[in-house]
């Protein structure tokens, strides 16, 4: 999808697609029970959902990028303190290598071509 369906699309992407992917939220949950107080990234966090659920159950330290201005929006919309979000291209970020402790990407990588 481009940038331009996801000014549409953020505004309806958690309701919409509660349902399939809470079971998979968890999961995520679960497999980094033990990074609850690492440095965690989620590349392409969209609305921020997987982050803000994480925060819920005792994430200390979380890191959301996208590059969409919508997806963030609503992102940054009750989010949690614990949460610093940041708007830019996964494919070329300010972050040196090594600095989380675990990166998450989830339902992103699809939408790329094989390069990126
Ligand atoms: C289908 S959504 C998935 C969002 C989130 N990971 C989730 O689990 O709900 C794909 C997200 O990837 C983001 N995205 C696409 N290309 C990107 C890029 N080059 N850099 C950062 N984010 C990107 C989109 O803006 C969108 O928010």
């Amino acid at each position: 999808m481009s940038d331009k369906e996801y000014d549409f699309v953020s505004k309806i992407y958690d309701p919409l697609l509660f349902v399939f992917l809470n079971p998979i939220r968890k999961k995520i949950i679960q497999e980094l029970k033990s990074f609850q107080d690492k440095k965690i990234l989620d590349l392409c966090c969209g609305t921020g959902d997987q982050l803000k659920r994480m925060a819920k159950k005792g994430f200390e330290n979380l890191h959301g990028l996208d590059i969409s201005e919508a997806m963030l929006r609503v992102a940054r919309k009750k989010t949690d303190p614990k949460i610093h979000f940041y708007q830019e291209d996964a494919g070329n970020t300010r972050f040196e290598a090594e600095s989380f402790d675990s990166v998450i990407i989830s339902f992103a990588i699809h939408e790329k071509k094989r390069e990126v």
